[in-house]
Order: structure tokens, then C-alpha cells, then sequence
């Protein structure tokens, strides 16, 4: 029996940050270390140009720093294929062929795809490009004939897109060379959407309110105690909120096991009056950065030679690209547009 098949990537857009963490990024790491699964993971460059046409070089530079946050969480080259997709023409192409089977009203349907176009003002000017990207989602997703995508609750609406496409084109042509994919979504819904450190329901580059895995310990700490807590805990002996308070928020989260007596012995303190905010930031801090020093350590070390970064890239890439040069070729195969 040949191993699962896991897939998923990032839109390469900017550094990675806490959210992507423990949203994703764990969760990769532990699945790769389990060698049950061979696994894919890339770099989402032709769709972070849907939307960004014209910042072309920031999606280059995020390429160069998305590696080197992958490689310093633990994601490992030898274990993962780990690629960039504007290198795989071939998913290109799959899209080309499953454009004709997804109609224009079905791509307008797509919540995730309307509420980002309301977001991101687009107004009268939808880009084509970006209309039709679940259906290059789609691509990435069956070249790689993948079982399982862990993604976001946010990514519900691609993985669905895709299996209709997989049943369409399996149906349409009499064939079974796609694999319909299941989405493995974050079971802690806490994890799964990490709040910003203002208490913004989203920790997002645009609101700014981000810590990021290649912050140095001076920018973690002060934003640590720049952290939104109770605005009405103002004296140590007042009572303080615990909901809301986006440090016991973090505690929760990043708190290990033997961590949870002493959170659950803060937090009666702070709600009873008499623990102050720089004590529980302090602690915060502690608990982050036991995570992140190690990360941080890693990123430096990698960063030294950028040029072994991508040919990492590179290599991942032509490995990759041999997997979705055989679809392609059933995919046409199954078309009857084999012609020679
Ligand atoms: N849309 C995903 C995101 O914004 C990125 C992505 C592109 C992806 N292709 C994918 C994720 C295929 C999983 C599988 O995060």
C-alpha cells in the first residue's frame, strides 16, 4: 500500500506569523514526523499574484522568507516535497482543461472568494485571475492526486470546488485518474484563527497586529506587553476579565501541560484583584519565547545561505513536477487529446 497523500500550501504574501503556527504549521511538522503520509507542501505564488499583479517583488521576497519560516519550524526537505507552483506549468495547464467544467455563476458563488472580493474593493474590477483561482486551487491540489488537504475552516469552499471538479472530469470523460480530496480542518477553533495581540478577531499583516517567527526577542517582548488585556484592570488590587484578555487568550493556547496548574492559579488572582498585567505579560513572554527561541535560532542559521534555500526549492520543485507531468499526461490521455 502506497502512503496517503497530503497536500498544502501558502499563498507566499509576507513573513509567517504565530497564527499560521499553531493554525497550520504544527500540525504540518507533527503529520511529516508521524512518515505516514508522503506529503507536499508549496509556495502559492500564481495565487498570490491573483490579487497582487502588480507587487510581484514582494512575492518574491515572501518566497525566500516562507522557506526559511518552513525550514525553521522543522519542515524538512528530505521528508517533504516542498515546492513553489509557478515552477509546475502542468498545473497550469490542468486548470485550462477544468475551466470548461466549472461554470462562471459557481465561481461567483464561492463564499470565501465573494468575501474577498468585498474586502479587498476590487469594485467592478474582479481580475479574471482571480475569480477562477479555486479552480487553480483545484490543480494543485489533484495533480498531486492528494487524499488529504489540511487547511483553514476559511478553505471549506476550495476543497468542495475541487471534489465537484474531480466528479465532473471523472464523470465527463469515464474516467477515475483524479482522487477526490478530504480537507483535515483545525479541531481547536481557538488554534485555528489565533486572534491578533489588540484582540482583533484575526492575527493578519494588514491590522498590523502580528508577532511574527522571525521577530527578535526585543520586538516579541514589546509586543507582548503592548497586548490588549482588560482596559478596566487598571490598579494591580482591581478585578480583572479573563474573556477577552488576549494574554490568558495566548496562555491557553501555547500553555503546555505541565504549564495549566499555575494558568489556572493566575487567572483566579487576576479576576479576584491583586496580579498585575506586566506579571502575566512577563509569563506570557516565558511561555512564547521557549517556543520561538529554538525557531529563531534556526532562521538565522538557514539565512546564512539563501542560495541552498532555493536550490531546495528547486529541487522540490523538479520532484514535484514529475508527479504532475503524469496526471497531465492521464488527464489527456483521458480527454483524448493525446494526439502523438
Ligand atoms: N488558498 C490557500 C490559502 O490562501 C493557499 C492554497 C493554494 C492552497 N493552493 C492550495 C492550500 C492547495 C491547500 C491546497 O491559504
Amino acid at each position: 500500500m502506497s502512503k496517503p497523500i497530503i497536500l498544502t500550501g501558502d499563498r507566499p504574501t509576507g513573513k509567517l506569523h504565530l497564527g499560521h503556527y499553531v493554525g497550520s504549521l504544527k500540525n504540518r511538522v507533527a503529520l511529516q514526523n508521524e512518515d505516514k503520509y508522503k506529503m507536499f507542501i508549496f509556495l502559492a505564488d500564481q495565487q498570490a499574484l491573483t490579487d497582487h499583479a502588480k507587487e510581484s517583488e514582494k512575492i518574491q521576497e515572501s518566497i525566500g522568507n516562507v522557506a526559511l519560516d518552513y525550514l525553521s519550524v522543522g519542515l524538512d526537505p528530505n521528508k517533504s516535497t516542498i515546492f513553489i507552483q509557478s515552477q509546475i506549468p502542468e498545473l497550469a495547464e490542468l486548470t485550462m482543461y477544468y475551466m470548461n467544467l466549472v461554470s462562471l455563476a459557481r465561481l461567483e458563488r464561492n463564499p470565501t472568494v465573494k468575501t474577498e472580493i468585498a474586502q479587498k474593493g476590487f469594485g467592478e474590477s474582479i481580475p479574471s485571475g482571480f475569480l477562477v483561482y479555486p479552480i487553480s486551487q483545484a490543480a494543485d491540489i489533484t495533480a498531486f492526486k492528494a487524499n488529504f488537504v489540511p487547511v483553514g475552516t476559511d478553505q471549506k469552499p476550495m476543497i468542495e470546488q475541487t471534489r465537484e471538479i474531480v466528479r465532473s472530469f471523472n464523470h465527463t470523460y469515464s474516467t477515475d485518474c483524479l482522487v477526490e480530496p478530504q480537507g483535515i480542518y483545525p479541531e481547536n477553533e481557538g488554534a485555528g484563527r489565533l486572534p491578533g495581540i489588540d484582540g482583533n478577531a484575526k492575527m493578519s499583516k494588514s491590522l498590523g497586529n502580528g508577532i511574527y517567527l522571525s521577530d527578535d526577542v526585543d520586538t516579541v517582548r514589546k509586543k507582548v506587553m503592548s497586548m490588549y488585556t482588560d482596559p478596566n484592570h487598571i490598579r494591580i488590587e482591581d478585578p480583572g476579565q479573563i474573556k477577552g484578555n488576549m494574554v490568558f487568550y495566548y496562555l491557553d493556547i501555547f500553555g503546555r501541560e505541565e504549564d495549566k496548574a499555575n494558568i489556572t492559579a493566575m487567572k483566579e488572582e487576576y479576576q479576584k484583584g491583586g496580579l498585575g498585567d506586566v506579571k502575566t505579560k512577563r509569563f506570557l513572554l516565558e511561555i512564547l519565547e521557549r517556543e520561538l527561541a529554538p525557531i529563531r535560532e534556526r532562521r538565522l542559521e538557514y539565512a546564512k545561505d539563501m542560495g541552498e534555500v532555493f536550490r531546495m526549492l528547486e529541487k522540490g520543485s523538479q520532484g514535484a513536477r514529475a508527479t504532475a507531468a503524469q496526471t497531465l499526461s492521464q488527464v489527456k490521455e483521458a480527454m483524448g487529446i493525446n494526439y502523438f
